[in-house]
């Protein structure tokens, strides 16, 4: 790797958003064409440079949609990005987060090093200071991030910035306090998901399950409050663990179980266990994928890194519950050694399974890691996975779908997805689905019939699952999806890690 990734850092400052030195100061405008106090006191100053722009029609106000004025000697700005925010009666936290994330992405385009953010003077009184805070940070890292680190020096004309600093400007003391408080989680969650991002994105012949290993190590050693162990495949085939061991045994490299531990000083309620599909490179195993597309399996980790990265997150927002990060890692490939179609793989649990398809590998690798969530005493048990192709079919690239038994579960990570702004929408995986995954000659089968699979791989792991309450997030349209249909970077958008974060940071209080 050639370069490092941008830093980014989000903080408050009592700066005046019109007189204080930037390269880039961003302002709100909404659909109506109006800004606010902010917006108009630029405008003076620039002598109408800003609705100059409006009044051409050429920015509107849009949600997704910036403007740049160049600035004079009457502001301190050097240059004004607007940044549209939409219909004003419409307005969400999400909103203005999609919002900042776009100005930041425009400041690295611009190679601002720092940037005034003015976004949250003349919002909706309802948008809380702190929500405000927490969601323009999230914003910023989410769309300043770059995944540039395998290109080269000579690639390096464009001169991005190596950090960028984003200061919100707010006078009044209170309300700037409010939002620090909000910057604190928001900076918090956003380096975690652009840790996740970064090695999403890393190519196979990079990130394996070994490698993975060594980076959940790395992690919990300078974490605080978090420690690892990792079962390699002696300890995995000891232990039983036929799945993750059939997936993995195609490989040159071994798989591995890594279990993450966050023990907070004062623990209350339940412990919750997050298990997350770490297939380093899904090819398809003896029943391979068409090559087209398949350079896209480097994702197929991306569930597991998910679960790394909100445990870089809980373990620095300290809420008083114990948490498992279970990330169960293969890379699925044909090959002499490969399990195929045709097997009988005895799972941890004890249940056996017959593999119809070894393309079917995720659920073959979570039904053991969810069997040792149950076994670590975990109450709460959520697997996150690219798992079904036909996930995708159902829902597209902005929805994960979440299924469980239980209906409190179902309302806790839907009220996390709202707050979040990680969508998600509730599927079945009741007793007609599991009816599909039964075989005539082991307890389960590796797959069901034509339709629903998304729903029918879900029933199959919620067979491991019956001693806990249990949940599923197939993350196969979103864990994947090219970031820069809405964001600056190409590559993963790092799903999984505000839902978590939240879901966890909510279950704690
Ligand atoms: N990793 C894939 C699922 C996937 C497909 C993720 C497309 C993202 C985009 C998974 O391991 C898989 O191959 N699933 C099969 C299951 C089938 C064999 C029952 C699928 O969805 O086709
Ligand atoms: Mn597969
Ligand atoms: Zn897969």
């Amino acid at each position: 790797m050639s370069r490092e990734i941008i830093k980014i850092k989000v903080g408050v400052g009592r700066v005046d958003a019109v007189a204080g030195a930037a390269e880039v100061t961003v302002v709100g405008v909404f659909s109506d064409g109006k800004g606010g106090a902010v917006f108009r006191k630029l405008d003076k100053a620039l002598n109408g440079g800003l609705s100059q722009v409006l009044g051409l029609g050429d920015f509107k106000g849009e949600a997704n949609t910036t403007a740049v004025v160049y600035g004079n000697k009457a502001i301190g700005a050097r240059r004004v990005v607007m940044v549209g925010l939409g219909d004003r009666a419409k307005l969400t936290v999400d909103a203005v987060r999609q919002a900042a994330g776009r100005a930041a992405s425009m400041a690295v385009d611009l190679k601002a090093k720092k940037a005034i953010f003015a976004l949250h003077g003349d919002l909706p009184k309802k948008l809380r200071p702190e929500a405000l805070g927490q969601a323009i940070a999230e914003g910023v890292h989410f769309g300043a991030y770059r995944w540039d680190e395998f290109l080269g020096k000579g690639n390096d004309k464009d001169g991005r910035p190596a950090a960028i600093g984003v200061v919100i400007a707010e006078t009044d003391a209170a309300v700037a306090k409010a939002l620090g408080e909000g910057v604190k989680v928001g900076n918090i969650m956003g380096e975690a998901q652009n840790f996740a991002r970064t090695i999403m994105n890393r190519p196979a012949n990079v990130v394996n399950p070994p490698s993975l290993a060594a980076e959940a190590k790395r992690l919990a050693a300078r974490t605080p409050g978090l420690t690892c162990s990792v079962m390699e495949e002696k300890q995995i085939r000891a232990k039983g663990m036929g799945g993750l061991m059939a997936v993995g045994q195609g490989s040159a490299t071994q798989p591995r179980l890594i279990v993450l531990k966050y023990s907070p000083a004062r623990a209350r309620g339940r412990t919750i266990g997050l298990v997350g599909k770490a297939i380093t490179f899904d090819s398809g195993g003896i029943s391979i994928k068409p090559s087209e597309g398949m350079q896209e399996m480097k994702f197929d980790k991306s569930g597991g890194v998910a679960v790394l990265g909100a445990m870089k997150a809980i373990a620095a927002l300290k809420p008083p519950v114990q948490v498992y990060g279970i990330i169960p890692s293969a890379e699925n490939m044909p090959g002499g050694m490969s399990y195929r179609p045709g097997d009988i793989v005895t799972t941890y649990s004890g249940k056996t399974v017959e593999i119809q398809n070894t393309d079917a590998e995720g659920r073959m690798i979570l039904c053991d890691a969810i069997h040792h969530a149950v076994m670590l005493k975990c109450d709460v048990v959520v697997d996150v996975a690219t798992l079904t192709g036909a996930s995708v079919v159902a829902l597209g690239e902005w929805r994960a779908a979440l299924m469980s038994h239980s209906d409190r579960l179902i309302e806790r990570i839907k009220a996390a997805s709202e707050a979040c702004g990680e969508n998600v929408w509730h599927m079945p995986c009741g007793e007609e689905y599991l009816e599909l995954m039964k075989s005539k000659i082991a307890d389960l089968k590796n797959i069901g019939g034509k339709w629903g699979g998304a729903c029918t791989a879900a029933a199959f792991l919620g067979e491991f699952a019956r001693d806990v309450e249990w949940a599923h997030l197939d993350i196969a349209g979103v864990g994947m999806v090219d970031g820069s249909k809405k964001f600056g970077s190409p590559g993963s958008i790092g799903y999984g890690v505000r839902l978590l974060t939240t879901f966890v940071r909510n279950e704690a209080e």
